[in-house]
């Protein structure tokens, strides 16, 4: 049966949050073009996703009280997620666990996404601290949201330059339509699981090397070509021949460029300059040009965040939990859009095996098991 590889191209659901049309990546009928070039403050971004329409001014600054309100954690969660950072675990596992345990403690779980929105961003921030033998920092009142990241990230209030860069760079990770994770997010939402399963299962999709695990790839691909002593193409070459995937590469969507790295590309440069990383950025360069002249293949989201972060100053493997806390304004609003629809997604499968096997008597399975029905000679319960 020739079925679509992956659901490529199946229309599964109406949205009013995103769209990709055109290949232009559009927030409730804002093109990222417009948001960008008008500076549209993030917590906005994140309001328009959850309301499909802009904040007033006075709603911004009432939403951004409210998830800074929320910038705090429980001192029973911190003992809990102080315990976990000890495990030697991907902080993506980290994360998936202390958002799946932040479901059970917290008591209004149906409906705070403003609290699960600022939590995130405390959670992957805590995980950074304490795995580093730091302590936990305070959010800042006087920060916005991207503000705030950098400095619970990092430990340095970012200049207005370099706030203003990271708030674009959460705005073009804040959604992306039916990605694989918040799809994910759907099917959970479809069978009226709580938000924080829902999340909990999207964090899972999104740790993935094919999806938002990507970024942290594309450092170790750049890493590798660095200390391997072999030229881009040498190094390159030898993987595609081995039928490898290069990380940051390709899009299910765009086939012709991603307009998200558009914008990154540009942010990285910014970066890689200011924090003296061009060598690394210049072989990012060298890498997308071989990729484009052997593969036709151009650079997806992930390539030139993972560049960004580096600068950043935060360890690699912190890179896709960071995506994590973009991308949860975008998970929150579909899982809020497919509870309303309140209808169950369950697909179809085509089925390969053969039919009406039986199972043969000489196997015995039944005499197997602890406690036979037959061993016990058969009695009535
Ligand atoms: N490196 C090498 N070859 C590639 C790459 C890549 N990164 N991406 C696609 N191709 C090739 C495939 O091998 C395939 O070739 P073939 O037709 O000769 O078999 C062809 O291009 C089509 O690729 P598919 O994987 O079928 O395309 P699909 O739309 O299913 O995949 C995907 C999209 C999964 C993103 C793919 O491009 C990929 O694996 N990229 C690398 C991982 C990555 O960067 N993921 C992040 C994506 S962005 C995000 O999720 C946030």
């Amino acid at each position: 049966m020739d079925l679509p590889k992956g659901l490529a191209g199946v229309v599964i659901a109406d949205t009013a949050i995103s769209s990709t049309k055109n290949d232009m990546l559009t927030y409730a009928g804002y093109p990222i073009t417009e948001l960008i070039a008008n500076n549209v403050p993030y917590e906005a971004v994140v309001f328009l996703l959850w309301h499909q329409r802009l904040p007033t001014n006075a709603e911004l600054k009432n939403f951004r009280a409210a998830l800074f309100a929320e910038m705090g954690l429980a001192p029973d969660f911190l003992d809990t997620l102080k315990k976990i950072s000890k495990i030697q675990r991907h902080p993506m596992s980290l994360l998936r666990t202390s958002v799946s345990f932040l479901g059970s403690t917290e008591s209004k779980a149906e409906s705070n996404a403003t609290a699960i929105q600022a939590k995130m961003l405390m959670i992957v921030a805590m995980i950074v601290r304490l795995r580093a033998g730091k302590k936990p920092l305070k959010a800042r009142r006087k920060l916005d949201f991207a503000g705030n990241f950098v400095y619970l990230l990092t430990g340095k209030v970012p200049s207005a330059a370099e706030n203003d860069l990271f708030n674009k760079v959460l705005l073009l990770h804040a959604d992306h339509e039916f990605n694989a994770s918040t799809f994910t997010a759907r099917v959970a939402a479809s069978t009226n699981a709580d938000e924080y399963s829902c999340l909990t299962a999207a964090i899972c999709a999104l740790k993935g090397p094919l999806h938002g695990g990507a970024n942290e790839q594309v450092y170790l691909l750049l890493d590798g070509i660095r200390s391997s002593g072999q030229t881009v193409a040498e190094y390159l070459d030898s993987r595609l021949a081995n039928h490898e995937k290069i990380m940051g590469f390709g899009h299910r969507i765009y086939k012709h460029g991603d307009p998200r790295a558009f914008y990154l590309h540009d942010y990285a440069k910014i970066m890689a300059q200011h924090y003296d990383q061009m060598a690394l950025f210049n072989l990012a360069e060298a890498v997308a040009a071989y990729m484009w002249q052997t593969k036709q293949l151009k650079p997806n989201v992930d390539f030139y965040a993972a560049i960004i972060y580096h600068c950043l100053g935060v360890p690699h493997d912190i890179f896709t939990p960071i995506f994590a806390i973009s991308r949860t304004a975008g998970w929150l609003a579909h899982i809020r859009e497919q509870k309303a629809a309140s209808y169950l997604i369950r697909p179809s499968s085509h089925y390969t095996g053969v039919y009406d096997k039986k199972v043969p008597s000489e196997l015995q399975l039944s005499d197997l098991t602890p406690r036979s029905f037959k061993q016990e000679g058969g009695a009535a319960l």
